[in-house]
């Protein structure tokens, strides 16, 4: 087993984040993941993916495993539907893109999203009025302890937004080890529902859209809203959107008429935190190198030599604020690691 010694993690952290591992190693097969899950006489270990929802505040001294699994296949097909079982280390956007070149439907709203498939059910990634609950079967994980892998259902997994089993009671117990999702063949389902699909549809003159003219929609976005981790580290969305209940929403929109929101159950309104944050003059603040994004409140940036610590500094000022002004505490949707 070839385990390196004091690894800068910088180039496995989209934040960007120059944290170092005590102890590194390279995942590729589950026959290493099995040998690396028995290695004794090492520190806490640590399971890195794609590393795009993930804030390092500080060096680890733990054994970092990097999750490197790759492979698509084609599991099961039928006249309309295919299942596609897609190892945990695939790029998502990558995967997503050769999804689309087999004109396979079901991915396109959740393009450009970064990260590798294996974490996309952790906090049940989604965009564009699309989570990946609407379209994942199964996963398999192994387990920590016994080292077997298991078999997860949808149901299993206890999907929620930006959440899952794996957030909560399984947290640290399962390596996700490959996805099956399920995607159309021919009937696709297209999903413009959500605000600015439509209005960039008709911007580009597309009345009856292709499940790639969706995704190039979502891309280009994407790309004007969020800033590209290669060329200023972040994780995305830093913060969840609050939940409030009818009456705490009633109260503010009392105070706050004008206030974006989206109705999500007879009795649950999600708010943008996004929103909150530009409301409170934040949008586009800069401190030293950790800053609030100027065309999207709800990331945080690392415009070069932040450190972990700098940001978090940074969105303990953005949440202190946000409760000061509308009452409203908004909580991390990245994982905060130490
Ligand atoms: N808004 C502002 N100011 C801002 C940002 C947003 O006023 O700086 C307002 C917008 O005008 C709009 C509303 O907030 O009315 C919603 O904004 P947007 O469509 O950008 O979506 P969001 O709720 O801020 C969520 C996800 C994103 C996902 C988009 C699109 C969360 C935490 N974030 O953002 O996910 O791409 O919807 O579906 O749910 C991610 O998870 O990393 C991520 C980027």
């Amino acid at each position: 087993m070839d385990v390196q010694t004091d690894v800068s993690l910088k180039p496995y952290n989209t934040f960007g984040i120059d944290a170092r591992a005590r102890f590194f190693c390279e995942i590729d097969s589950l026959k290493k993941l099995k040998e690396a899950l028995q290695l004794s006489g090492y520190p806490e270990k640590f399971i890195l993916s794609g590393g795009s929802n993930i804030l390092i505040t500080g060096d680890l001294n733990k054994l970092v495993l990097h999750i490197g699994l790759k492979g698509i296949e084609i599991v099961e097909e039928s006249q309309k539907e295919v299942w596609i079982k897609v190892m945990a280390g695939e790029n998502w956007h990558q995967m997503v893109l050769w999804a689309l070149d087999q004109n396979y439907g079901g991915l396109e709203n959740l393009s450009l999203i970064p990260g590798n498939a294996g974490t996309a059910p952790i906090q049940n990634i989604g965009a564009y009025g699309v989570e990946l609950k609407d379209i994942l079967t199964s996963c398999e994980a192994m387990e920590v302890e016994s080292k077997k892998i298991k078999i997860f259902t949808n149901e299993d997994c206890h999907f929620g937004y930006r959440d899952s089993y794996f957030k909560n009671e399984g947290k640290g117990k399962y390596v996700i080890t490959s996805i099956t999702l399920k995607l159309t063949k021919n009937t696709h389902k297209i999903n413009t529902n959500y605000g600015d699909i439509e209005a960039e549809l008709q911007a580009k003159g597309i009345s009856d859209p292709t499940i790639k003219d969706i995704s190039n929609v979502v891309v280009s976005i994407r790309q004007k809203k969020l800033p590209d981790p290669c060329k200023i580290g972040n994780s995305g969305s830093f913060f969840k959107n609050p939940v409030l209940s009818a009456s705490e929403f009633l109260t503010f929109t009392e105070n706050h008429p004008h206030a974006p929101f989206y109705k999500i159950a007879e009795d649950c309104y999600k708010i943008p935190a996004g929103w909150l944050i530009e409301q409170c003059g934040l949008k586009g603040k800069r401190f030293g190198d950790a800053g609030v994004h100027k065309n999207q409140a709800l990331v945080l940036v690392n415009y070069g030599h932040a450190t972990g610590k700098d940001i978090i500094n940074m969105a303990e000022r953005v949440v202190e604020q946000v409760r000061q002004k509308f009452g409203i505490t908004i909580s991390p949707e990245v994982n905060i690691i130490s």
